[in-house]
């Protein structure tokens, strides 16, 4: 199979229109067959639920080149739990675990010739997402909906790749406390677009989110969790009902303890306490480990001793091995990877 001529080691992260994607509808309390079409454009009726009421959720993971050929993907069984939580909170039908992952496997079969080649620097970014279709004008759920996933090859998720990055204290709340944050809805992203444009605008790379009720808390980012490391080697890892319950942190913590003998903290962390830590990084499947060297709070500069040139050794470390797991260099806890092709 002939890979597609891209320049995957200079890919940002963005859309590039692959050849294939995966839709089902579900219709009359069901689910049909699903298939792998090539149209990549939907088309509504005016009035369906998702432009009036915003019932859409979404997810996302990659799939990769194994050192020795292979295309795997990484924990999809999670990605579909999680959606499955997202679409329940959200009045949505459940797409079945089995059929999501089927579905995964089918969509990145069907477009190998897209799947980044091993050592390239670049993967491909799977999105399924689900929307209600059918008309709504009264407020209440749709009764039709379209489960989707696209793929697309993407490279790092923060220009300047690997580098620290600066971020900020965001005044704006990523989630507002009505108990949605820790799902992967839309609405949750629409809240969180002005903050990054206006972030951007004032020179930072991201918003750091304080829990939006008392603002003494970290919470995350726009798309990633946060991970920290003490100056005693510790990885701690904030705790948060109002956070996306991230796919990485939860395997990072495994791989910290089990793959790097660190003693793992998972609790509330002040924003008091982020001066005191020798590393600070985000973690994400876009995200993956991204190093931050620098966070401003109100004018206020927080540098973080791993500095601005380099991750620092405890993040690398877990980077090193995450991404080992992922690549098939280093054998993962069991059920971790999954294989395509
Ligand atoms: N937090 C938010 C708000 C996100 O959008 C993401 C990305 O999915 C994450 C955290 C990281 O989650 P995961 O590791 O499952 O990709
Ligand atoms: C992800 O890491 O998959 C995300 O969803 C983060 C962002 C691109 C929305």
């Amino acid at each position: 199979m002939e890979k597609k001529n891209l320049d995957w080691a200079n890919l940002g992260f963005g859309y590039t229109v692959a050849d294939y994607r995966y839709v089902s509808n579900y219709k009359d309390g069901k689910w049909d067959d699903g298939a792998i079409i090539t149209d990549p454009n939907v088309v509504l009726n005016e009035c369906a639920g998702v432009f009036q009421y915003a019932q859409t959720v979404f997810e996302g993971l990659k799939a990769y080149t194994t050192e020795d050929g292979h295309i795997v993907c990484f924990r999809p069984d999670l990605n579909a739990e999680r959606m499955k939580s997202s679409c329940e909170r959200l009045e949505m039908p459940v797409f079945p675990v089995e059929r999501f992952i089927d579905a995964v496997e089918k969509v990145v079969k069907a477009n190998e010739a897209w799947v980044p080649p091993y050592g390239s620097g670049a993967t491909l970014y799977i999105r399924p997402y689900m929307m209600g279709t059918n008309p709504v004008i009264g407020v209440k759920p749709a009764s039709e909906y379209q489960f989707r996933i696209l793929v697309t090859p993407v490279g790092p998720y923060f220009k300047g790749g690997a580098k620290p990055i600066t971020i900020r204290v965001s005044d704006f709340d990523r989630a507002a406390p009505h108990g949605t944050g820790h799902i992967k809805a839309g609405l949750n992203y629409a809240m969180s677009l002005h903050a990054i444009v206006d972030a951007h605008e004032q020179g930072y790379d991201e918003n750091m989110y304080l829990d939006p009720g008392t603002r003494t808390y970290v919470e995350e980012t726009g798309g990633a969790n946060f991970i920290f490391i003490t100056k005693d080697g510790k990885f701690v890892t904030p705790k948060s009902d109002s956070i996306l319950p991230s796919i990485t942190r939860r395997s990072l913590m495994v791989v910290a303890e089990k793959y790097c003998g660190m003693t793992v903290e998972h609790r509330p962390v002040k924003f008091s306490e982020v001066g005191d830590f020798a590393e600070c990084g985000l973690c994400g499947t876009a995200a993956v480990i991204s190093p931050v060297g620098k966070i401003v709070d109100h004018g206020k500069e927080i540098c973080i001793p791993s500095g601005m040139d380099e991750m620092g050794p405890g993040l690398k470390k877990l980077y090193d091995t995450l991404t080992g797991i992922q690549m098939g260099r280093i054998e993962g806890p069991e059920g971790w990877v999954k294989v395509i092709a």
